[in-house]
């Protein structure tokens, strides 16, 4: 019985060894395109962030004076930078392991649902855009509590806490 199995035990092990030789190239390729994933869509999302928190988030609250020209430069940032959420959360990372992301697995199970999400985000920030040109401040209050509603919607759905 021993010498029968032994050899066939020593062969599934080979087997193993190669079959994870093999494997491990790829996967280090798909762990490295999937970090780049991660970084370039948090890059986006920090200046998503940069854009409305230090600015627009404090004055819509009013803790800071509220001031067109500054909301006209910021939301036409956000007009430029809400469509890239889609083509920056194209690779489905969800699989791989060791990531620091809070992004979650139902966006790409979700992926239509997540695009209406962010369709939400690119019509407030054009209605913001255009408040900010020529409303007064309570329809800019009212514009920027409808984006940040937008991105809690999304956060709500999409994001880890
Ligand atoms: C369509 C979905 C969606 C919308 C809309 C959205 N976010 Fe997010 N946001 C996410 C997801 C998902 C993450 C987590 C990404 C990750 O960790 O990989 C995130 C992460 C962030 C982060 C952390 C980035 C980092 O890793 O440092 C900030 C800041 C942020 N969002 C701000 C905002 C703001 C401000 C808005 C609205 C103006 C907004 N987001 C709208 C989905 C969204």
């Amino acid at each position: 019985m021993r010498s029968v199995l032994k050899p066939k035990m020593f062969q599934f092990g080979i087997t193993t060894l190669c079959a994870l030789a093999c494997l491990a190239p790829a996967y280090a390729e798909d762990a490295t395109a999937a970090q780049k994933a991660v970084e370039l869509r948090q890059s986006v999302l920090k200046l998503i962030g940069w854009n409305f928190s230090p600015t627009i988030g404090p004055m819509m609250a009013d803790k800071m004076k509220y001031d067109p020209a500054v909301v006209q430069k910021d939301a036409a940032r956000l007009e430029a930078l809400a469509p890239m959420l889609p083509d920056a959360f194209q690779m489905d990372t969800h699989a791989v392991s060791g990531l620091k992301t809070k992004a979650r697995a139902g966006i790409w199970t979700n992926m239509a649902d997540f695009k209406s999400k962010d369709d939400d985000l690119i019509k407030a920030v054009a209605h913001l855009s255009a408040v900010a040109r020529n409303g007064d401040e309570d329809a800019f209050k009212q514009a920027a509590k409808a984006v940040s509603q937008a991105c809690r919607a999304c956060h709500d759905n999409y994001r880890e806490d």
